[in-house]
């Protein structure tokens, strides 16, 4: 068997064990980000979680000169003009907690009576060179009106999934992947994984 590998541009060890398991049935070798040492941080400072996830997997692909995926995702708040977004991670400023984050946006959204959100994922695939495949996730809900349940991490407390009558947090791991914006993503990936394959290939024997 040829060795195709894929590096993933996550230290996440979560991710990498999720994506390893997606993949497992494929011809590619998942490698994940320690195997390499140390490689230069890259800043997550695009304003789209397309450009966050793409300029992750490019900058890896090109450093280890070898194909990457990354991805990037956030909580769009539309009475918020669209915030947290691309900043969700460090929504409170830096050190701040989930709880911490929960609360912020809970208080920025009182007396808001238009709770309409949605989580998004976006998967990039990247070569060397730059050309990129690009899947996309988007899971619609609404910002409840106070924290509930205790499962999964970040915004889940207060992410309200109206067909499911839960929050985030008080749905099983399963049932999150089944409808959440990365569960989405990945399973999109994961039906186009054979032509993904093909496609690096292509890009690939291009390269210098
Ligand atoms: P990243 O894609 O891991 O960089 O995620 C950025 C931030 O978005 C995380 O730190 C969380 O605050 C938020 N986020 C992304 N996905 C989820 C989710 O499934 N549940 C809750 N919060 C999430």
């Amino acid at each position: 068997m040829v060795d195709r590998p894929l590096v993933l541009a996550t230290r996440n060890r979560g991710k990498v064990e999720e994506i390893k398991s997606l993949l497992s049935g494929f011809d590619v070798v998942i490698r994940g980000l320690t195997e390499f040492g140390t490689i230069p941080p890259i800043e997550e400072d695009g304003e789209t979680f397309e450009e966050n996830a793409y300029r992750k997997a490019h900058l890896t692909a090109k450093v280890l000169g070898l194909p990457a995926l990354a991805d990037d995702s956030g909580l769009v708040v539309e009475a918020l003009n669209g915030m947290p977004g691309v900043h969700s991670a460090r929504y409170a400023g830096p050190g701040a907690t989930d709880r911490d984050r929960n609360l912020k946006l809970l208080k920025a959204m009182e007396r808001i009576e238009n709770r309409k959100a949605l989580f998004e994922c976006v998967i990039a695939i990247a070569v060397p060179k730059g050309p990129a495949l690009i899947f996309d996730g988007v899971c619609e809900g609404e910002i409840a009106l106070e924290m509930r349940g205790e499962n999964g991490f970040g915004y889940d407390p207060v992410f309200y999934y109206p067909p499911l009558k839960k929050t985030f947090a008080e749905m099983t791991p399963e049932e999150k992947n089944r409808v959440s914006h990365r569960g989405r993503a990945m399973a999109q990936l994961k039906a186009d994984f054979e032509k993904v394959l093909v496609w690096l290939e292509h890009r690939l024997s291009e390269e210098p």
